[in-house]
C-alpha cells in the first residue's frame, strides 16, 4: 500500500487545524510531524504542545519525525503527545538504536529509523529486521522546499532490495522535494510512504492530496 504523509511544516500555522481538514478530505492516511531542535538539523521547528493539539484535531496516523540529537531522551514525550510512529535518525543516537527501538516498541507504537542524504543505506543493515519502517531523506533535513537530491534514487533500490533479500516487508518513507513531477521515480525505486510538504499544502490542498491519494490507489509503475 502506498501511504500519503502530508509534512505540516508547510502549513499556515495561524489556520493549521483547517489546512489539515483540507488535507483530510483530499484522503491522506498520515499526518508528517518534523520536529527539529537546531542542533542536529540548522533549524527549529515545533514539538511536544503543537503535537497535543493537533492530536485532539485529527484521528490520522502521525508520523513523528525527530531531526534531534540523543532523539531518545523524548521518546516517551512524543508517544504521551500522541505520535503513532517515531522516526530517529541513526546519526543522532546516543544510545545503541536497538535500544531505542525497542522502547518505542515497548509503548506499543511503530519504529522508524531515518538516514540522510550522505549516510550510507548499508549503515542500516543491522536494523532491517528490527524497524518498521526507513526513511530516506531525499533533501538535507532542516527545511522544506528544497529540491530532490537525484542521488537518493539508488539508495531507495538498494535498500528495497536488501528488504526483499531477506523477505522483508518494511516500509521505506522518502521525505524532500517529492512533486507531482518526480514522485513515480521514488514509487518506482520501492518508496511506500511519501511525505510531501509544499506540493499538498502550497496552492489546493485537497486538490493535491486528492491527486496524490488517487495516483497511489491505482499506481501499478
Ligand atoms: C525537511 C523535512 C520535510 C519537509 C519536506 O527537513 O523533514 O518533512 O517538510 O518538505 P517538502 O516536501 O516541501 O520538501
Ligand atoms: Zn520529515
Amino acid at each position: 500500500m502506498i501511504i500519503l504523509s502530508p509534512s505540516i511544516l508547510s502549513a499556515d500555522f495561524t489556520i493549521l487545524g483547517e489546512q489539515m481538514k483540507k488535507a483530510e478530505a483530499g484522503g491522506n492516511e498520515y499526518f508528517h510531524f518534523d520536529v527539529m531542535d537546531g542542533m542536529f538539523v540548522p533549524n527549529l521547528s515545533f514539538g511536544l504542545p503543537v503535537l497535543s493539539s493537533i492530536r485532539k484535531a485529527t484521528q490520522k496516523v502521525l508520523d513523528v519525525h525527530l531531526m534531534i540529537e540523543a532523539p531518545e531522551r523524548y521518546v516517551d514525550r512524543f508517544i504521551d503527545a500522541g505520535a503513532d510512529i517515531i522516526t530517529v535518525h541513526r546519526e543522532a543516537c546516543c544510545v545503541p538504536l536497538e535500544e531505542t527501538i525497542e522502547k518505542i516498541h515497548s509503548r506499543g507504537k511503530r519504529a522508524g529509523i531515518a538516514i540522510k542524504p550522505h549516510t550510507g543505506v548499508t549503515s542500516l543493515e543491522p536494523y532491517l529486521e528490527l524497524a518498521d519502517m526507513f526513511l530516506i531523506m531525499t533533501v538535507e533535513p532542516g527545511f522544506g522546499g528544497q529540491e530532490y537530491m537525484d542521488m537518493c534514487t539508488d539508495k531507495i533500490k538498494t535498500l528495497r532490495a536488501m528488504l526483499n533479500e531477506k523477505g522483508i516487508d518494511a516500509d521505506i518513507e522518502v521525505d524532500g522535494g517529492i512533486t507531482r513531477e518526480n514522485v513515480s521515480t521514488v514509487l518506482d525505486a520501492g518508496a511506500n510512504v511519501i511525505v510531501m510538504g509544499s506540493s499538498v499544502f502550497k496552492g489546493d490542498i485537497t486538490d493535491n492530496a486528492s491527486y496524490f491519494t488517487d495516483l497511489f490507489r491505482t499506481y501499478k509503475g
